[in-house]
């Protein structure tokens, strides 16, 4: 997507450098900072502290760091301490292990001499994958939007309201929950979002800056406000991305989805998630029971970060001292509370049925 007049993916590889390049979302909306990532270190701070985060782009990154791993020592022993290394940043979003385990079989069937070159093209396969598929999410989730913007005069925007950043900026191009709104509003459908501030990290601002940056009209609101809105009839529609999907359609997001989830079926408002397939987990059924929740530091709680007056990023305490904070990074919505799942191979019902039918090649 476009940052000004400039074409931008999250990521991208830079040949003289023979390095990643990726955005350093930690100084994001404050300010732009470009970064190489050129060690094995690099990829693991890069992920575990959320320079890079969002499920599919933290996929791509850990394809480019097998690559890496691949350049340095080819051998089987190295493919699986990348392989482990990298597994350990992050528990929740399963597009990490999907990447990590598509590196490690196309590799182990290779000579060790045709390693490396082999997992960066793969890395960069994997990246052009998620962009053609954010962008087929996108297509569908359109089609959506157009039946309820067909209900109201053209000029009486759709009303979405989303949660954290399921942006472009977490995956590598168009985003995920955002994509069918990109999509709309280059169709000149009117559209207004009502955009999650996501406490403790505040990816909201994310969602803000992009949807700012790309001429979208949205309004930054408390976590809390969402339901208040429902309740007044301003929301048509909710639309979330996920970190990882059950083979029945329970939806692990970031903190607060459930809760918006709620509200919304307490409200006859449509829930829609936004699932690229490599974030289905087709190994477990039950969310709630089987899915690993991420808990983060505290400090993530107890302290929050902005821009000063002077245009100094800082941080500041917003609690007592020495209050102790509690911070589980996602949480997971049942199926019964999601309308419908939109995929690169159209919108089904959240259920084994509904992803069976669409993806009878993965589900089996
Ligand atoms: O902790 P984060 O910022 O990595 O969490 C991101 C989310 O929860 C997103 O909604 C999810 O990864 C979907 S991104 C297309």
């Amino acid at each position: 997507m476009k940052i000004g007049n400039k074409h931008y993916r999250s990521l991208w590889w830079d040949d003289q450098q023979g390095a990643l390049q990726i955005i350093d979302q930690r100084a994001l909306p404050y300010d732009f900072r470009e970064q190489s990532v050129a060690s094995m270190q690099d990829y693991v701070d890069a992920i575990a502290q959320m320079r890079v985060r969002g499920a599919p782009l933290i996929g791509a990154t850990a394809a480019y760091a097998m690559a890496y791993a691949m350049s340095q020592d080819p051998s089987d022993a190295n493919i699986q301490r990348a392989w482990e290394t990298l597994y350990a940043t992050r528990p929740t979003a399963v597009n990490l292990r999907w990447a990590l385990d598509r590196c490690k079989a196309r590799l182990l069937g290779l000579n060790a001499a045709e390693r490396a070159a082999a997992a960066l093209l793969l890395a960069h396969e994997i990246a052009d994958e998620d962009v053609d598929i954010n962008r087929r999410i996108g297509e569908h989730g359109l089609q959506l939007i157009e039946k309820i913007a067909a209900k109201k005069s053209p000029d009486e925007p759709v009303r979405l309201l989303t949660h954290c950043n399921a942006g472009w900026l977490a995956t590598v191009d168009w985003g995920t929950a955002t994509s069918p709104m990109y999509h709309a509003h280059n169709k000149g459908i009117a559209l207004q979002v009502w955009v999650d501030e996501t406490r403790p990290r505040n990816q909201g601002a994310l969602t803000a800056w992009e949807l700012g940056n790309h001429g979208v009209p949205h309004t930054y609101i408390t976590d809390n406000a969402g339901g208040h809105l429902m309740q007044q009839g301003l929301v048509d529609m909710v639309i979330v991305g996920t970190d990882r999907t059950t083979r029945r359609g329970d939806v692990c997001n970031k903190i607060g989805t459930y809760l918006k989830a709620l509200a919304a079926h307490d409200n006859k408002v449509p829930f829609y998630v936004a699932l690229p397939s490599p974030t289905i987990d087709w190994t477990i059924e039950d969310g709630v029971a089987d899915i690993p929740i991420e808990e983060r530091n505290e400090r993530e709680t107890t302290h929050i970060q902005g821009i000063d007056g002077s245009g100094d990023i800082n941080t500041v305490q917003v609690t007592p001292e020495g209050t102790v904070g509690g911070n589980p990074a996602f949480d997971v919505t049942p199926n019964r509370l999601v309308t419908g799942l939109i995929t690169e191979r159209g919108v089904c019902d959240a259920s084994a049925d509904g992803l069976a039918e669409l993806f009878p090649d993965l589900s089996a």
